[in-house]
């Protein structure tokens, strides 16, 4: 397990300054976007650094959704200044915007795509020290301030990747419960269903004992390891505070209690997540957010067309789970019980359309958009979702829990049933399968990539 030093309390980020300069920083750049830079948690974050004499410079450039484009222009920036310590101040585009910051600065002659995973850049392992890093997360769903993880989009192929390294982790993350009370209730909602996935994702990944060929050197294991069961404890736990405050949260802004569960959650699925993996929520969203056409989320106060992160993977996840559940039933009708399904005479073959439809339950009572179409696709976009998600089975998502290869993949008819629709994901119940296939058959994604076939799981 790698993690973050954390910690958690109401103002606690008047301490920001007393760190840095515990820690020796004499010029450290503030890092937020424009939005943010008005608002009290950046202003607290000021006035801590100011009372503590410590020198710092803003810049807040940062992109919500970063680009490979917006983190090379805040790599310009601080490379130019040589900072020597970098506060984060905002949700996972700004903190992610600063790791990668931090490690081009103290790796000045690597080119951008060094350290970007493969296929996309060449997924070197980050062997320079970095600098420290505080991340002061201001809403409650990408768990950044706890991973050493760091997404954007990569414009030239409109697919998300990103760069995934331990190295990069923060230092610390100031989790400050009262910097939950500024956030819109959208903002509440899609960052909410953010830590929602990570923790169905993380919890329902392919075992760490499953996965292979062993890293030869340890320094080239990757940051996902799949599902474990130290993971695991935080990825359920952070389901259970999801059931109990998501709703409270969106609906009641001054509801501190609920935010500051959330805020937590956000951090408790991160250090599962950040561990375990994600898997095809993960995978799937990131074409359909880095495709988006002219959708604008509401209460988001950007000038470019925007489908947020915790949308875009909560759309497809009753389709996925629906999917998934044959690798894992018990899981998924565990968390299904967790997330208010009573499972008392449920069969471990339901366990997909049971996990599937509490999911939608609890998305509708959330007024969360109906579907892809909702946001501006239809079928037509189809394949150009499949191809943005194919490169994702490389990249940082490795603990996909089905989709594998095997060395003899074996034909076999497709189940009728088994056609999850990912333009229905948020559309209303219909009615479910109730005999699934469950003989140890797994799909594989086959040589062009573009259509499944079945084959026998190998082990
Ligand atoms: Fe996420």
């Amino acid at each position: 397990m790698a993690v973050s030093n954390i910690r958690y309390g109401a103002g606690v980020t008047k301490e920001v300054g007393m760190d840095l300069q515990n820690m020796g920083a004499k010029n450290v750049c503030l890092m937020t976007d424009k939005n943010l830079s008005q608002l009290p948690p950046v202003q607290m974050v000021m006035d801590s650094l100011v009372k503590n004499g410590i020198n710092f410079k803003v810049y807040n450039n940062v992109r919500v959704e970063p680009t490979d484009r917006s983190f090379m222009e805040a790599i310009e920036f601080v490379k130019k200044r040589a900072f020597d310590a970098y506060v984060a101040v905002g949700g996972g585009s700004t903190m992610d915007t600063c790791k990668a910051a931090n490690l081009y600065a103290s790796s000045p002659h690597s080119d951008f795509l060094d350290y970007v995973n493969a296929p996309i850049g060449k997924g070197k392992p980050v062997s320079v020290p970095l600098k420290p890093l505080i991340a002061v997360p201001t809403t409650s769903g990408t768990g950044s301030e706890t991973t050493g993880v760091a997404i954007f989009d990569y414009e030239p192929l409109k697919v998300k990747t990103g760069i995934a390294s331990r190295a990069i982790k923060p230092t610390l993350g100031l989790i400050d419960p009262l910097h939950t009370l500024h956030m819109p209730d959208r903002v509440v909602a899609n960052s909410g269903f953010d830590v929602l996935c990570h923790a169905l994702e993380s919890y329902t990944a392919l075992p760490y004992h499953m996965r292979s060929p062993c890293p030869s050197n340890p320094i080239t294991r990757p940051a996902y390891q799949g599902s474990n069961p130290i993971s695991d404890i935080w990825a359920v736990h952070a389901l259970r505070i999801v059931a109990k405050y998501l709703k409270r949260a969106v609906r009641n802004p001054d509801d501190l209690e609920a935010r500051s569960n959330m805020h937590l959650a956000s951090a408790f699925a991160g250090i599962g997540f950040g561990n375990a993996g994600v898997h095809l929520c993960h995978g799937m969203s990131y074409p359909i957010s880095g495709l988006v056409k002219t959708y604008k989320a509401k209460d988001y106060n950007v000038d470019h067309p925007l489908v947020p992160h915790g949308l875009s993977v909560v759309l497809t996840s009753p389709a996925v789970f629906t999917f998934t559940a044959q690798m894992s039933p018990e899981r998924h009708l565990e968390t299904a019980e967790i997330l208010g399904a009573d499972t008392r005479t449920a069969r471990i073959p339901d366990a997909g359309p049971i996990l599937a439809d509490t999911l939608r339950k609890f998305l509708f009572d959330l007024d969360v958009d109906d579907g892809l179409a909702a946001i501006g696709y239809s079928k037509a976009d189809i394949p150009a979702l499949v191809k943005g998600t194919l490169p994702q089975v490389n990249i940082a998502h490795a603990a996909l829990p089905l989709m594998t290869s095997n060395p003899k993949p074996r034909q076999l008819p497709r189940p009728s049933h088994q056609t999850p629709d990912p333009l229905g994901a948020g559309a209303e119940a219909g009615p479910h399968p109730r005999h699934h296939h469950h003989n140890g058959l797994q799909e594989v994604v086959s040589g062009d990539g573009l259509h499944f076939e079945w084959a026998e799981i190998a082990s």
